[in-house]
């Protein structure tokens, strides 16, 4: 073990500052003198993009190969915990042999709007989901000793005015949703870093937002490793090392290194500040000098049969009214330029240079299936072209069924902007109509990294979700129209009728630097399902050629009182004929009313792949904060008192089985205590009531709205709201009460706290 404070105590000012900073675009600065390495970062998430010499921000100048997975949008259709290990630990293997210390990813961000352009580098709408499968993707890459960076810390949700725009959330959406989907990871996986993001949160960058990197992450969460800024996310260099943002990427060309000097040596920076970010960087540092694998290597084959797998059971059967799986003999007309030129990946920061790709023409081949292809459109115009249109009509007549490949062109979405619609581009649309008018057989396979609307979806036999499925996409999307497997990913995101039924429509992207999240906790479905307004396809929702059947649902216990774990076990049985995978999940509904919440919240999933007729019991378990929600004023997590569903099923519009459970929550908070403090506020707290009723009893015949307190039946709902919302002063103008008495009552309410 190497002593860092004695090295650091080695160390000049000019050196520790340095350290603060990039020395290129993707490496730290070493100090030789001191045998100090310099480390490599790079992205990540779902490929490496490892530049050699000419080095670029965004992915112009070309990295080397490298294998292109399918993007966390696809990944998070898996809902497979142990597929996103698997990826993590192909990105480490790369990572070895690329020389690589630190992979930047994965994006934890929740998927607040559908318009986001960086969406299909996020997982999911859901903080749960999304939380669980980043720690799943830091566990792989850790596990081969390479950091993760997992990015972009906090409430990065919108690419438009991305480097300046603040987000304004409340505390309860911030801790509930937006925080919760790294909390988690942190917790459990302690990536090596953690990057912080471009954008203000209430009114603070996040790159010297002390009260996010230091009180939330470090404080609360107990995160040990560095916190690194987004590519330039820096503002002011001194209040955000202060903050707790230890390396600014990438370098600054030594201006922002000598702030730091300065501001120790004029006073304005404690020496022990610039001392405990060196120790962070150091550990960081020689953990990953350490665990480096000199002539690591990896076998590209292996990882593109990998890529296959993962987005085969990733990809989403949204609509199938049998005509899926193909059989063999049918003939098929192959239509639309994605099946040659597939889409694969997302543009910007995330651009892999793929060391293959396997396109759905080439996977056709391959397995010797019976089809024509035909063009249809152009991936690089949105307008019509009405030959491409009717040869692509006349080999749909042809055939015994047509197969759309549709998508979202590159320029649609991508890092850096946001989409200002949901459709898909005109020429597209003006090819369903004339194909399916031909050909009443007609599947839709479509790439795209987020939701878009689909007004044909009644004019097509089925739909398949293949997201940005990464290098070896055609082969994936062949296995499932064949049937080869099953396929088993479930939407990890609501896809709405409209653009105008999402939540967040009345608040994206904002007003010039300001986006107020006023839906408030309300995201994705916790709105479809709390407002009633039917989605297309609901979060959760994905089919199978098989059936699963679920039954026996069993809690462990009838009541909850937060201290122990309550596991929820039921059967889940294969009835199809043929393997495939069912993504349980469980749901918790609220109903106790104590604040406004969600209809239900997802509280747990798991995945089982099952013979035909075999079952299996599935096991699931809450614990405390599965029950709670976040009470701002007073900085913490309560548990309510009362009833809440326990919902078990294959989607959130599919509940199979639920059961109640009675939970014992936490005591009432007494509430400050002032004149203005409301009766009905107190009389829920058990102390404060009977010091109330001491104080009042004999006021009682004179206000009948003290009825309930003195438990006198209240059934008058008028007087019963009257004492409820009563401000403890207003006492004195409705009876003989007396500001002295007030004054009396007061002090017997504080002795309480
Ligand atoms: C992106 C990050 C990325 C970094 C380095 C930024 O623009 O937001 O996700 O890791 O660039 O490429």
């Amino acid at each position: 073990m190497r002593n860092l404070k004695s090295l650091i105590e080695q160390m000049t000012l000019e050196e520790k500052a340095g350290l603060c900073s990039g020395d290129s675009f993707w490496r730290t600065k070493a100090v030789e003198r001191l045998d100090i390495p310099a480390i490599n970062l790079s992205d990540g998430p779902h490929g490496l993009r490892a530049q050699g010499e000419d080095q670029d921000h965004l992915g112009v100048n070309e990295s080397k190969p490298a294998t292109c997975f399918p993007t966390a949008a696809g990944l998070a259709s898996s809902w497979s915990v142990a597929l996103l290990e698997q990826l993590g630990a192909a990105l480490g293997d790369e990572a070895q042999a690329e020389g690589l210390h630190v992979v930047l990813g994965p994006g934890a961000n929740i998927k607040r709007s559908p318009l986001c352009g960086r969406n299909f580098e996020y997982f999911s709408e859901d903080p749960l989901l999304s939380s669980h499968l980043a720690a799943a993707h830091i566990r792989g890459t850790q596990s081969r000793g390479v950091g993760s960076s997992l990015k972009h810390f906090a409430a990065n949700n919108q690419e438009h005015r991305r480097m300046s725009v603040d987000a304004r959330v409340d505390e309860r959406t911030l801790r509930e949703i937006y925080l919760a989907s790294f909390e988690y990871a942190v917790k459990e996986t302690q990536p090596w870093t953690v990057m912080c993001a471009y954008n203000r949160l209430n009114g603070e960058y996040c790159s010297e937002h002390p009260r996010l990197l230091t009180e939330i992450l470090r404080d609360e969460w107990g995160f040990e490793g560095y916190v690194v800024s987004d590519w330039a996310a820096v503002n002011e260099r001194v209040p955000g090392l202060a903050a707790g943002m230890e390396l600014e990427m990438p370098a600054s060309g030594g201006e922002r290194d000598a702030q730091i000097v300065a501001a120790v040596q004029n006073g304005q920076l404690e020496e022990a500040v610039l001392d405990l970010a060196v120790e962070r960087l150091l550990r960081v540092t020689f953990k990953a000098a350490d665990a480096r694998l000199e002539n690591a290597s990896f076998d590209a084959e292996d990882h593109h049969q990998l890529a296959r797998r993962i987005a085969r059971e990733s990809m989403v059967l949204l609509q199938n009214d049998g005509t899926l799986p193909l059989a063999n003999e049918r003939r098929v007309a192959v239509i639309g330029e994605f099946a040659e030129r597939p889409r694969y990946q997302g543009g910007g920061s995330s651009h892999v240079n793929a060391t293959r790709v396997e396109p759905l023409l080439e996977a056709l081949e391959t397995r010797g299936a019976s089809f024509d292809y035909t063009k249809g459109f152009e991936i690089d115009r949105d307008a019509p072209d009405q030959q491409l249109e009717q040869k692509a009509v006349q080999r749909a007549r042809d055939a015994d069924v047509a197969v759309l490949c549709l998508g979202l062109p590159d320029r649609h979405e991508s890092e850096g902007y946001d989409r200002t619609h949901l459709n898909l581009p005109a020429n597209q649309l003006a090819l369903i109509e004339a194909v399916t008018a031909a050909q009443p057989n007609t599947v839709v396979v479509l790439a795209n990294g987020a939701p878009i609307v689909m007004p044909w979806a009644g004019q097509v036999s089925a739909i398949l979700e293949g997201y940005l499925g990464g290098q070896a996409v055609g082969a994936a999307v062949a296995d499932l129209l064949y049937g080869e497997v099953s396929p088993s990913g479930k939407l990890a995101e609501t896809f709405p009728q409209r653009l105008e039924d999402n939540p967040v429509h009345l608040n994206f992207p904002g007003e010039g630097d300001v986006v107020r999240y006023g839906e408030g906790i309300f995201v994705g479905y916790r709105y479809h399902d709390t407002q009633g307004v039917a989605p297309l396809f609901p979060f959760g929702h994905g089919l199978s050629y098989s059936r699963f059947d679920y039954a026996n649902l069993t809690l462990s216990a009838d009541t909850f009182s937060g201290d122990e774990q309550l596991t929820v076990s039921l059967d889940v049985t294969n009835s199809g004929e043929r393997e495939a995978s069912e993504i349980v999940q469980l749901y918790l509904s609220d109903q106790t009313q104590t604040v406004p919440v969600a209809a239900q919240a997802l509280r747990g999933f798991d995945r089982v792949t099952l013979a035909p007729g075999e079952t299996a019991r599935v096991e699931m378990t809450l614990a405390r904060r599965d029950f709670c929600w976040y009470d701002a004023e007073r900085a913490d997590w309560r548990l309510p008192t009362g009833s809440f569903e326990v919902r078990v099923g294959a989607s959130s519009r599919d509940i199979r089985l639920s059961r109640s459970i009675e939970v014992h929550g936490d005591e009432t908070p007494l509430p400050a205590i002032d004149r203005n403090t409301l009766l009905g506020d107190l009389q829920t707290h058990e102390s404060a009531a009977r010091v109330l009723r001491e104080h009042l009893a004999d006021l009682a015949e004179e206000l009948p709205m003290l009825n309930s307190l003195m438990d006198k039946g209240g059934d008058n709902d008028l007087m019963d709201a009257m004492g409820r919302y009563l401000p403890l002063r207003a006492l004195i103008s409705f009876s003989s009460f007396t500001e002295a008495r007030l004054d009396a009552l007061l002090k017997d309410l504080k002795a309480l706290a």
